[in-house]
């Protein structure tokens, strides 16, 4: 098997590694290009709070990890700790917020695809009658399967990237004609450009931030065809990780009054806040493309969540400048408001509506949150002036088996599955997040640290990586992550990179001052790898507001260690530090050599390409038990965020081919938890569970270590209904564990409070595959040709107990308004299409994602496997 890259060779111990009226007249360019953010009614929220100050701004699958097994009574029901991804939790999202068909109409629908480079294809007369008929957002590489040589190697997954062309025939009727019509790409992987009728709009290098084009002066509003062209070129080696590539994120057309409210230009903030009064303030930026001086006015309304009016107010009238543009903020107050906070993600709206002459020209919505976050160099974290810790998952952007393309249900599954183990935190590695994702964590409560750059000026994979772009195009996009992101309550820090190599305190200012040009409400910060051998890092995180360290260097004891992070505790007092990147530990669902008690090896047996699911140390050293004792004892410490919440594609540290996606997440691609999810629920959740591991599919004459995760007092464990012995929990322990010699049967776990059994927890020994069992996630989806149905395979034996080292290959087939979308199983060694409808399963499991295909009606779900009983679900579209 290939040899441990270098640097993800472990390293014990040493790793560093891994209101009122203002108006303000400027000039409009009438640039044909409108690449900043600024824009049509997304985003809102706000402000928090300013790092260091106290200022106010506003600013599981629990029962599963990979044995499905079953026992329904083993696990709890409501532990946040349900089964993830289930029914229930916020209402769906249908659309961007902020985006009602007037600003922002979706574009996503009808585009035809060519893969390949296609002469003369931006020429309206060119014919794309062969090309395939599609919606975005689409990825195309996951249809083209796995390539061992693939330029972009294991770290982008062995998928290709290249080149690929979109075409989008549309006609704009005469209600158009007069508007300035603008189009909003809210992410192309990578380097797009883009023609209108013929006409070059420009290009857009970072597939990860959101641009806007102004297409008025080009095209037709009499009802004839307009042709948009976009050709991509996704030339790799340029990313650590998997991209994807393509129109791989939504695409909205918008057509404005010529007086209207900027890109991304209602900006709200939250000046102060507390239980019994709020201090909303909205600046809104018009701009004037009309001929002549225009009067206008704004009327800013703020809802409850129930969609009832709380508070109003109009601004005075204000002239702007024919091709000219101005500000205007109002202040308003809500009395005894509902906060924002991690639990109760209270969410307000703000309808901001522009006036000329008495008639209402645009209109913006935004969502607002009302909080206040205070971060303190000696007691951390404080929101609404109650402290929190964050437990973090950082998470790259893809969606397992479906590639990078923006699915709203797929990122909503993963956060629910994040948030079943506890997560209170993502950090967006290492580039902007899709919009959608923002909006689910404002409704669903994460706190997020926005990222934006993995690279300034020195590359990571130079030959095509965003370092050829930076220094032209890292104001651009920086900036367009701010205006974009800047309203969501759950934004609570900005990053301007993550382990930059060469950066120096120049580029390292201009970033923050770029951000603070547009936001001066929230902290900046990093995450530096060298921050105990690189004084360039450290002049860099002393000119941030918060210090974040990617991994901890140092003592190798847990209890009495002392790290760098303590020594520039102590040393800086003014220093905010946490762990932007914490473990990047390795391990295969379900796979377990329980001969190794060693919690400090590698936990990886080359033959096999396969790491233990034991909780092990690897990256830098601690297993995340350990790590977790060591966050605890340090309350100055105010959070950290583990590599990764998910498995993604690429990265298959520490193998190569046929490796090509990580072993880094406590969640693998498919969604499945690995037992270390059990450990953060039983810390980080109350509803009282246990967790046992291993399985139970031994041989005669192992002895097996068996681990229990609880958040109870005391769990006893019986085998075939013999105890082996009750074990507590002491202050510092963060499992119990018995060496059990192994004999068929039942194992069985008890948790106590208080004496009472309060949660039980069986794992089987299983006989022979016999039957596939699915379950859907839920039982009814949307008819909209996007929603999706993510369906559970587990073998079986003959009696329905899980099979948890089974491998069958299952073949999935679905009747109905749906289509499979993508097929996994979680293995990282597995080079199978996910495109494929056939898959092995991986430690007894298998993923089918089914997507709507527009209509109502029953879905028919069924797998089949080659001597086994079909299994089938079931679910309505409606
Ligand atoms: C970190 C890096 C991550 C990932 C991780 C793997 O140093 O920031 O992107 O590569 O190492 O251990």
């Amino acid at each position: 098997m290939a040899p441990i890259p270098a640097r993800n060779r472990p390293v014990r111990w040493l790793r560093q590694a891994p209101g009122l009226l203002i108006v303000a007249p400027l000039l409009l360019g009438s640039a044909c290009v409108i690449g900043e953010a600024s824009g049509p009614g997304k985003d809102a929220g706000q402000g928090s709070a300013d790092a260091s100050s106290q200022a106010k701004d506003s600013g599981s699958g629990a029962s599963d990890a990979g044995r499905g097994s079953a026992d329904a009574s083993s696990q709890p029901a409501d532990s946040g700790a349900s089964d993830p991804g289930q029914d229930g939790g916020t209402p769906p999202l249908v659309s961007r917020q902020g985006y009602d068909g007037a600003r922002g109409k979706s574009f996503d629908d009808g585009w035809k695809f060519y893969f390949g480079d296609a002469s003369g294809a931006q020429q309206p007369a060119f014919s794309d009658t062969s090309w395939t008929s599609l919606s975005v957002p689409h990825d195309w590489s996951p249809a083209l399967g796995f390539n061992r040589s693939s330029p972009g190697g294991g770290g982008s997954g062995f998928i290709d990237g290249r080149v690929g062309w979109y075409r989008k025939t549309f006609a704009l009727d005469s209600s158009y004609s007069g508007k300035r019509i603008l189009i909003e790409f809210d992410g192309v992987y990578m380097n797009s450009q883009v023609w209108i009728n013929g006409t070059s709009l420009g290009t857009w290098p970072y597939g990860y931030t959101t641009f806007q084009y102004d297409l008025t002066q080009y095209v037709k509003t009499d009802g004839s065809n307009n042709v948009l062209a976009v050709r991509v070129d996704n030339k790799q080696p340029n990313s650590r990780w998997y991209t994807g590539s393509g129109i791989y994120r939504n695409v909205w057309l918008t057509a404005l009054n010529p007086v209207h409210i900027a890109f991304n230009g209602a900006f709200v903030t939250t000046p102060a806040v507390s239980e019994a009064s709020a201090t909303v303030s909205v600046s809104t930026e018009v701009e004037n493309h009309s001929t002549s001086s225009q009067s206008v006015k704004v009327t800013t309304s703020l809802y409850n969540s129930g969609g009832s009016l709380v508070t109003s107010a109009t601004s005075s009238a204000s002239d702007v400048a024919a091709n000219g543009k101005g500000t205007l903020t109002l202040s308003l107050t809500v009395s005894n408001p509902k906060l924002w906070s991690v639990e109760a993600p209270n969410l307000y709206q703000a309808k901001v509506e522009l006036q000329v002459g008495g008639q209402t020209v645009d209109t913006y919505t935004s969502p607002i949150g009302l909080r206040w976050l205070k971060f303190d160099p000696n007691t951390g974290l404080s929101l609404n002036d109650k402290p929190v810790k964050i437990w973090g998952q950082c998470m790259h952007h893809d969606l397992g088996a479906l590639g990078s393309a923006v699915n709203v249900r797929a990122i909503e599954r993963q956060l629910q599955i994040l948030k079943g183990m506890g997560t209170n935190g993502i950090r967006t590695s290492h580039n902007p997040p899709a919009p959608e994702l923002l909006d689910l964590a404002d409704r669903m409560g994460f706190l997020i640290m926005d990222e934006a750059f993995d690279v300034w000026e020195q590359g990571k994979n130079p030959a095509f990586d965003y370092h050829i772009y930076f220094n032209d195009w890292a104001q651009r996009d920086l900036q367009a992550q701010v205006r974009r992101d800047r309203n969501h309550p759950s934004v609570i820090m900005w990053s301007i990179g993550n382990e930059i190599a060469g950066a120096t305190v120049g580029t390292a200012t201009k970033l923050r001052d770029w951000v603070k040009a547009l936001d001066t409400t929230r902290p900046v910060t990093w995450g530096a790898n060298h921050m105990k051998s690189d004084q360039g890092q450290r002049d860099v995180a002393a000119i941030l507001d918060l210090q974040g360290y990617n991994y901890f260097v140092g003592d190798a004891n847990v209890d009495t260690g002392s790290f760098q992070l303590d020594s520039d505790h102590k040393s800086n007092g003014t220093w905010k530090v946490f762990g932007s990147e914490m473990l990047s530990n390795v391990k295969s669902r379900g796979i377990y050599y329980t001969q190794n008690q060693d919690l400090h090896w590698t936990g990886c047996q080359g033959s096999t390409q396969q790491c233990t699911s034991y909780d092990v140390g690897w990256g830098d050293g601690f297993n995340t038990e350990e790590m977790y004792r060591i966050n605890m004892k340090r309350p100055f410490f105010f959070g950290q965020f583990d590599w990764t919440g998910f498995d993604y594609g690429g990265e298959p540290t520490p193998y190569d081919w046929p490796s090509k996606s990580s072993y880094f997440g406590n969640v693998d691609t498919a969604g499945f938890p690995k037992d270390i999810y059990y450990f953060y629920q039983s810390k980080l959740t109350t509803a009282p569970m246990v967790h046992l591991l291993p399985h139970w599919n031994w041989s005669a004459g192992t002895t097996v270590w068996v681990w229990a995760y609880s958040n109870c007092d005391s769990v006893e464990l019986f085998l075939n209904d013999k105890s082996q012995g009750s074990k507590s929990f002491s202050s510092d322990a963060t499992r119990l564990e018995w060496n059990v010699p192994w004999a068929p049967g039942t194992l069985r776990a008890e948790g106590k409070r208080g004496g009472i059994v309060v949660a039980t927890e069986v794992v089987k020994t299983a006989g022979d595959p016999a039957k596939v069992k699915l379950s859907a996630d839920r039982t009814s989806i949307q008819a909209d040709g996007r929603d999706l149905l993510f369906v559970t395979a587990d073998i079986q034996d003959a009696d329905g107990v899980f099979v948890p080292t089974a491998t069958n290959s299952v073949t999935f087939t679905v009747s109905g308004p749906a289509t499979i979308a993508g097929v996994d199983n979680g293995d990282p060694t597995d080079t199978t299409s996910y495109t494929s409808p056939t898959r092995k399963a991986f430690s007894g499991k298998a993923l089918v994602i089914v997507r709507s295909t527009g209509g109502p009606g029953s879905i028919v779900v069924t797998a089949t496997s080659s001597g086994l009983t079909t299994g089938t679900a079931t679910a309505n579209a409606l």
